[in-house]
Formats: structure tokens, C-alpha cells, sequence
């Protein structure tokens, strides 16, 4: 063989060597002094409907219960809200929202009239919680109410009452039942939903209709005493583009704030959920396939957005999201009452990370449900309580909130069973307002740790300190026997050299890496 053509084919190699290298290594960019838009704290919300056990025995028991309450309110979950540092919560509903009529639940606990829960499980509503309860509860763990007024089997009427009831602070009608049922000042509630699933249950509506419709609400939703409404209309159902256009085309820019979008993570098909503790690993990479593929759906919901708002001046609230599992054997099928793994705190470290990716068009984010149903971050049975790997994530995430988000460059390795594959590692990257860079990483591998190589650009890096959820498995879950099989903890396998930071990231994790 000739030198030339040996040198070529050596030169060749080396290039091929090089390039495998450094596509097989797992490798995080992070521009430290590249960010302008903030991670609106709201994405980190909640949502606590009249549905199965999240508000009676979840969060309200009642004065006279043997469960330890403040006011009605259970002590612990109330404590582990305020912990948590939730910035809002979402009320009533949820399909719940459009049967609603917040009448029924003022005045004398003993005068409110009953009525039945058909969506869920059937169940009498006694109505004992209700607006002043709601709303002491929120003021009770700090947290800012979010209100879904009743359009599918409401009125206007009924609906601007409300907002006049809560937030009006002079002589009216509304103002003075108000004081009469002890709350002297108004309350200034910002967030109003109008509706709810306008396309299902609230009302099985076309967007066409539902948009007049929320014209018709949305004028008659009055700011009062310099209470500036921010005004949700209701969204699409997941990839349902035409609802979106239909709602941007139809309502004026100047009469919505936000408009809602609900996607849920189903493994398997709806009819066939699959088991929320029990699972192969296939299925473990279906649902978080599934729950990375948000990141397309409000790329395409906002593209669509952008038509009509350039400037993306409404944001996406995407006001119901998380995992949806088999009901737990022997539990009411209309109570939702699923448990949580590892797996579900992997959905939720992918789908924040997503949401904070796309901070400048999602406002708000609210996981589908607080205690006992669905993605809870708490469950509860009688006196007890456990928090799940899920609230331990949100509590990992705590530094993104209202930090600027930073942009980040992520080669990261496979990982794959049967049919399914996915990116091994999740990340997301932001800048709090002291200059802390906030790194949060996911290894969804089941078992292989990853050592990941992170380029820190534009800060002079001094300290790393590190916190990080995992379990012996991505089906470990907290229970009530053994309530810290998964907990936050602190991390220490990192290895800063200047500008450079080494990470063994372990199999099956979520971590919060802090640079300053
Ligand atoms: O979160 C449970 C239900 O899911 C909500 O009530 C409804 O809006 C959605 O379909």
C-alpha cells in the first residue's frame, strides 16, 4: 500500500476513533451567561379536586375529627404542603369544576345543601368544603388559589358572582354575603379558569361554541379594586391542534391570559393502564417515552400560538398532567387512587425539565393530583401519611423556581428494552437570582450509573453541592410500612476541576447539582 494512502486510511480511523469518542461519551454543555426568560415558579403548581380522597380525608377532615387538624385541616399534609413551598393550587376541579355551584358551599356547614358527585365514584358532596375553606387553606400553607369557575352546567351570572364574592371590597350584594359569612376582606383572587375540558366533560363542546362562550365569561369576569384577572381559557385535549387555533383565531388576545392544555401519561391504552407499582422494564421506558413526548406537544401547540402571538404574551397552562395508572386493588375505580414509584419520579423530573425548556410559553403547570389520587405527591390512609418519590422531586427542583432559565447542550447515551429506546439522562439548567447555577439531572437507566462530563461556561465555578432522590429500583416505592424507601439525600460523587465538573451520575436517579 502506498505512504499516502496509508496516512489517508490512518487519518481516517483516527477521525472515526475521535468522533465515536466523543459521541459516546455522555457530555453536558452549560452556558451559565445565556439566559433571558424566567422559569415562572407556577410550573412547579398543583391541583386539588373534589375527586376520591384528595380533599375529604386529604386535606380536610373536619374540626371534630380524631385526625390531628388545624380548623379542619389535616396537620401533616398542611405541613408538607408548606414545606414544599407550593406556589398555587388548583380548585375545585377538574371535570368536578362544571357541576360546581360555589352557592351550595357557603354559610352554616349544617344549611348546605348535598349534591352528587356523578363524575367520580358517585358519592355525596356535603358541600362542608367549600369557597372559605378553599381559600383559608391556600392563605393557611401561602400558596395562590387558582379558581375553575362552572361553564358546562353554570351560568355567567353565577360565575361573576363569584369573582364579585371573593374579590369585590365595597358595597354589593355579593360583598356584603361575603362579610355576612365572616370573611370581612376580599380575598383578590388573580388565576380563574373558565371551564373546564370544554370538549368532554365540561360540556362537550366545539371550540367554535366554547370560544363565544368564553367571550361571553370573560366580559362579565370583573378586576376589581385594581385585581387584574389573569383569565385561562379552556384548552385542548392533549393533541387536539384544531382546538387551539380555533380558541387563538376566535378570542381576542386582550381577553385571555393563558390557555389550558391537559396531557396525561397512559402506559399501555386507556382501557389497559397497566399496574402502577408492577411493571416490566419495556413498559417502564413506554411511560417515560410518553411523558418526553409533552415536549413535542407544546411545540406544536405553540407554533400554533405563535400565529396568532408572536410575542407569546398568553401562556400555555398545562393545568392537569402526570401518570395514570390502574386504580389500587380494592380501592373505588371512581376514586383514582393510584401509588407512586420510582418511575413516577422519573415523569417528573423529565416533565419539569421540559416545561422549564419551554418557560417562555408555559406559565403554569399543575400536577394532576396533590393527596390521593393520581401523580399524589402525599397519600394518606386515616391517621397516616406518606410523601411519595414525586413530592421528593418537586422538592429537589425547589432552586428552579423564578430562575432564569440557561441554555445547555446534552449528548447523552441510550438506553433500550424490547422495542422502546430513549435518552438515558434528562436535564435541565438554570441561574438563580444569587448566581447559583441549578443543574437537575434524571438517569432513567434502571441499572447503569453514567459518568457524565459537565463543561460549565461562563461562571468561575468555587463550590458543587448536590442532593439527589434514588432507590434500590425504578419500582421502589414508599409505603406505609416503610415510609423512606425513597427520600432526598445528600450527593458527593462529583469532581470539580475548574471549569470542569465530573458527575457519576448513579442508575436510577433524579439530581439537583447547585454550582457556585
Ligand atoms: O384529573 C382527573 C380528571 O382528568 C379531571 O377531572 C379531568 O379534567 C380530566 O379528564
Amino acid at each position: 500500500m502506498k505512504t499516502g494512502r496509508l496516512k489517508g486510511l490512518m487519518l481516517l480511523a483516527a477521525a472515526l476513533l475521535l468522533t465515536f469518542v466523543t459521541t459516546a461519551q455522555n457530555r453536558l454543555i452549560v452556558n451559565a451567561d445565556q439566559g433571558t426568560v424566567t422559569i415562572n415558579r407556577h410550573i412547579y403548581g398543583h391541583f386539588a379536586e373534589h375527586l376520591g380522597r384528595n380533599i375529604y380525608g386529604g386535606i380536610w377532615v373536619g374540626p371534630d375529627s380524631d385526625v390531628p387538624n388545624e380548623d379542619g385541616y389535616r396537620k401533616d399534609v398542611m405541613q408538607a404542603l408548606i414545606d414544599l413551598e407550593i406556589p398555587n393550587l388548583r380548585w375545585p376541579g377538574g371535570c368536578f369544576a362544571d357541576e360546581y355551584h360555589w352557592t351550595d358551599g357557603i354559610g352554616d356547614p349544617a344549611d348546605r345543601p348535598k349534591m352528587v358527585n356523578t363524575h367520580w365514584g358517585g358519592v355525596t358532596e356535603d358541600n362542608s368544603f367549600g369557597t372559605h375553606e378553599f381559600l383559608n387553606f391556600a392563605k393557611k400553607i401561602g400558596t395562590e388559589p387558582y379558581i375553575t369557575g362552572n361553564v358546562g352546567s353554570g351560568s355567567v351570572e353565577e360565575m361573576s358572582k363569584w369573582i364579585e364574592y371573593i374579590n369585590f371590597d365595597g358595597v354589593s350584594p355579593m360583598a356584603e354575603l361575603r362579610k355576612k359569612n365572616g370573611q370581612e376582606e376580599p380575598w383578590n383572587i388573580k388565576y380563574w379558569g373558565v371551564g373546564n375540558e370544554s370538549w368532554g366533560c365540561g360540556g362537550n363542546m366545539t371550540p367554535e361554541y366554547y370560544a363565544n362562550e368564553y367571550r361571553r365569561y370573560a366580559t362579565f369576569a370583573r378586576d376589581y379594586g385594581g385585581n387584574k384577572l389573569y383569565k385561562i381559557a379552556g384548552g385542548a385535549n392533549d393533541w387536539d391542534l384544531n382546538w387551539t387555533d380555533v380558541l387563538m383565531k376566535n378570542i381576542p388576545l386582550n381577553m385571555m391570559d393563558g390557555l389550558s392544555l391537559h396531557y396525561y401519561t397512559v402506559t399501555g391504552t386507556w382501557e389497559n393502564k397497566g399496574k402502577a407499582t408492577e411493571f416490566t422494564k419495556e413498559e417502564y421506558l413506554e411511560t417515560l417515552r410518553k411523558a418526553s413526548r409533552v415536549d413535542e406537544l407544546i411545540t406544536k401547540h405553540s407554533t400554533i400560538m405563535d400565529k396568532y402571538d408572536p410575542e407569546k404574551k398568553v401562556g400555555i397552562i398545562l393545568d392537569e398532567w402526570g401518570t395514570w395508572f390502574q386504580v389500587e386493588p380494592g380501592t373505588n375505580p371512581g376514586f383514582l387512587y393510584q401509588q407512586n414509584t420510582m418511575r413516577d419520579a422519573h415523569v417528573a423530573a423529565i416533565s419539569l425539565n421540559i416545561f422549564n425548556k419551554h418557560a417562555e410559553r408555559v406559565h403554569m403547570a399543575n400536577l394532576a393530583q396533590t393527596v390521593n389520587v393520581l401523580q399524589a405527591i402525599i397519600l394518606t390512609n386515616e391517621n397516616d401519611m406518606i410523601l411519595t418519590p414525586t413530592y421528593h422531586v418537586f422538592d429537589l427542583y425547589k432552586p428552579h423556581k423564578d430562575a432564569t432559565l440557561l441554555s445547555h447542550h446534552l449528548i447523552s447515551e441510550e438506553v433500550s428494552f424490547g422495542k422502546e429506546k430513549l435518552e438515558a439522562l434528562s436535564v435541565s439548567s438554570s441561574k438563580s437570582g444569587d448566581g447559583t447555577v441549578n443543574i437537575s439531572i434524571a438517569n432513567i437507566h434502571p441499572d447503569k450509573k453514567i459518568d457524565l462530563d459537565v463543561a460549565l461556561r461562563g461562571i468561575e465555578a468555587k463550590n458543587v453541592t448536590a442532593q439527589i432522590v434514588t432507590a434500590a429500583s425504578i419500582d421502589s416505592y414508599n409505603s406505609f410500612d416503610k415510609k423512606d424507601v425513597v427520600k432526598k439525600a445528600d450527593f458527593k460523587d462529583f469532581k470539580l476541576n475548574k471549569d470542569n465538573l465530573k458527575i457519576a451520575v448513579p442508575a436510577n436517579s433524579v439530581l439537583m447539582v447547585r454550582v457556585k
